[in-house]
């Protein structure tokens, strides 16, 4: 099974979580400049919300990889919408890409907001959240 991790970040949130992801599918973190180089079983994307919505390079480099992902699962932060899932799943539907149900969404820091946030207690979450996603990808 091939599992890879993408991320945008403004601020550092994402990354954060990525490199988590990372850890757990013992992949590189990479940022969305990386394309995907081969069909992808599993494809965790982490992003967060700014203007009430993902940025338009996530939304490109969804776009331009679309041929290529098998099942894209949602990972936001945000300081004050509760996920971005929705917004990715309109894009999902727009580029005909699988998403999966199950999303993980955790506060993100911005302007004192969630201080910290995600913090260690989140990224454990996150990683117990990624084993599961690849259980249920095995079966
Ligand atoms: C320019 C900008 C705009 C933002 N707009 C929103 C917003 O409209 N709604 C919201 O819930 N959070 C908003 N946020 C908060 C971010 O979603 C939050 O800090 C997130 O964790 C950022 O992820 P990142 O650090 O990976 O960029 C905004 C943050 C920035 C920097």
């Amino acid at each position: 099974m091939n599992i890879e991790v993408r991320y945008y970040t403004k601020t550092g949130n994402s990354k954060k979580m990525a490199i988590a992801i990372s850890e757990e599918i013992e992949k590189d973190a990479l940022d969305i400049t990386y394309n995907l180089d081969k069909d992808t079983d599993i494809l965790f994307i982490c992003n967060g919300i700014y203007w009430a919505g993902i940025d338009s390079k996530v939304k490109t480099f969804i776009k331009e990889n679309a041929s290529k992902i098998k099942l894209l699962v949602n990972i936001s932060t945000a300081g004050i919408k509760k996920s971005s899932y929705k917004a990715m799943k309109k894009i999902a539907k727009k580029n005909n890409i699988k998403i999966a149900d199950k999303e993980f969404h955790a506060p993100g820091s911005f302007m004192g907001m969630h201080k910290n946030r995600p913090n260690s207690d989140d990224l454990l979450a996150l990683r117990e959240f990624v084993k599961g996603v690849i259980e249920d990808g095995r079966n």
